[in-house]
C-alpha cells in the first residue's frame, strides 16, 4: 500500500474514532483499546492456543486472524492489534530463540560482541509471509476497525539479545551501551532497520497505524536515553513516516523521557500510570497525541473503583487535543475479562460527544 491506500476513499477504517483521535481529530467518543488485549485473559485465546507454541501460533495466518478478532468480538474495542511478539522478526532473520510460558523471550546464545552482530541480517518481506497474509485476511474481516501493527524498539529487543533474557536490571545491555558504545550503536542500527522493515511489511498489508514498543527504556536515565537510543527509534519512525499512518510510542515508567520520546517523531505518545495524562502531554510537548493510561491492576477492584479510576483518566485528558484511552501497561493475564468488557463500555458513554 502506499500513502494514498490509506486515503478514507481507500480506507475503511481511516474515519474511525481511533485514527481521528490519532490524527487529533474530533471524536464522537474516546476511543479505546488494550495493549496485551489478545492474550491469555480470555479463554477463547487458550482454548485455540492449547498445544501450540507461542511462536508457532505466530506463524499461522488462520490463528494469528482469530486471536486477533477475539477481543474486537468480546470488548468491542476500538482497535485490533495485530497478534504477534515483539522477537517475531529476530526469529525470522534465524536468531535463536524462543518464548517460554510465564517467562518470556530466551535467546539461544546472548549477544555481546561484534561477531554476534552477523547474526541479524536485514529482514525481507519473505521472510515473514504469514504477516502479509494474516494481515490481508485481517483488514478484510475488520472493516472499519483499525488494525494496529506493532514492532518492539531498538533499545527493547536489544535487551533480549544481550541479557539473553527478560531482565530486571539491564546490566549486559548497558555495558555495552556505556562500555562499547560504537558497538552498541551498530547493534541498535541493525534492530532498527530489522524494525523498520517489519512495521512496512504490516503497513503496506494494510495495517492502519503501527505502536513502537519500547517497554524497557523506563530503565535509562534521559541523557543515555536521548544520546543512545533514540537515534535507532528516530530511524525507525523517519521510515515509516511517508506512509500517512499514525505511529504510536510507548514505554513503561518513562515519565522523565516523555519529553525526547515525544521528539522521536511519532503521532501519538503512550504514557504508564505514574504520569497524569495532562502532565504527560506537557512534557511529550505540542502536536501530538496522548495514549494511556489507566494501572492494569485497577481491573482487579470493584466495578466501583474501576470507574472512579478510569474517570480520573478521562479527567486529566478532557480537553487534550487527541487522546485514545488505555492501560498504562498490558492486560495483566488474571484479569477478568468482563471487567475490560465493561471498562470499554464506561468509556464510550461518559465521553459520547
Ligand atoms: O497486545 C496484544 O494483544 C498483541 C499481542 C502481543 C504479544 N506480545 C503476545 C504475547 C504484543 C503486542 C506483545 C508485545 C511484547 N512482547 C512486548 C511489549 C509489550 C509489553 O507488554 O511491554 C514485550 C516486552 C514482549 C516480550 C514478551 N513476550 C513477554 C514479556 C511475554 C510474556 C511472558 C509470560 O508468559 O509471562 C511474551 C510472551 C507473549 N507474547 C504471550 C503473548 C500472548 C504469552 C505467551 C503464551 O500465551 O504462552
Amino acid at each position: 500500500m502506499t500513502a494514498d491506500d490509506h486515503s478514507p476513499a481507500q480506507n475503511p477504517a481511516a474515519d474511525s474514532a481511533f485514527l481521528r483521535a490519532c490524527r487529533r481529530e474530533p471524536v464522537p467518543h474516546t476511543p479505546v483499546w488494550f495493549m496485551r488485549q489478545a492474550g491469555r485473559s480470555l479463554p477463547e485465546y487458550r482454548r485455540v492456543r492449547e498445544g501450540i507454541g507461542m511462536l508457532d501460533s505466530c506463524m499461522r495466518p488462520d490463528l494469528v486472524t482469530e486471536i486477533t478478532l477475539q477481543p474486537v468480538r468480546r470488548h468491542r474495542v476500538d482497535a485490533a492489534i495485530y497478534f504477534s511478539d515483539i522477537v517475531v522478526p529476530l526469529k525470522a532473520i534465524g536468531v535463536d530463540l524462543d518464548i517460554k510460558p510465564g517467562v518470556g523471550p530466551v535467546v539461544g546464545r546472548p549477544f555481546r560482541t561484534r561477531e554476534d552482530l552477523e547474526r541479524l541480517r536485514p529482514l525481507e518481506p519473505d521472510d515473514v509471509a504469514y504477516v502479509t497474509e494474516a494481515v490481508g485476511m485481517l483488514t478484510g474481516e475488520l472493516g472499519a476497525t483499525p488494525l494496529i501493527g506493532f514492532a518492539g524498539a531498538p533499545f527493547t529487543l536489544a535487551s533480549y539479545l544481550v541479557e539473553g533474557g527478560p531482565s530486571r536490571n539491564h546490566e549486559h545491555t548497558k555495558a555495552m551501551m556505556y562500555g562499547a558504545p560504537e558497538l552498541w550503536a551498530d547493534l541498535l542500527d541493525r534492530l532498527a532497520d530489522i524494525t523498520a522493515a517489519f512495521l512496512k511489511v504490516q503497513v503496506e498489508a494494510g495495517a492502519s497505524a503501527v505502536q513502537l514498543f519500547d517497554s524497557w527504556a523506563g530503565a535509562l536515565a534521559p541523557e543515555d536515553y536521548r544520546r543512545s537510543v533514540l537515534p535507532a527509534s528516530a530511524k525507525v519512525f523517519g521510515a515509516v513516516a511517508g506512509y500517512g499512518v499514525p505511529r504510536i510510542h510507548f514505554g513503561v515508567g518513562t515519565g522523565e523521557l516523555l519529553g525526547a520520546m515525544g521528539e522521536a517523531g511519532a503521532d501519538v505518545v503512550g504514557a504508564d500510570w505514574r504520569v497524569p495524562l495532562d502532565e504527560a502531554a506537557r512534557r511529550i510537548g505540542p502536536g501530538r497525541a496522548v495514549q494511556g493510561n489507566l494501572d492494569p491492576a485497577v481491573l482487579f477492584a470493584p466495578r466501583e473503583a474501576v470507574e472512579a479510576q478510569a474517570l480520573r483518566v478521562l479527567e486529566a485528558a478532557r480537553g487534550l487535543p487527541g487522546h485514545v484511552f488505555n492501560l498504562g501497561h498490558g492486560v495483566l493475564p488474571d484479569t477478568d475479562p468482563d471487567a475490560l468488557t465493561r471498562l470499554v463500555e464506561f468509556v464510550h458513554e461518559r465521553t459520547v460527544r
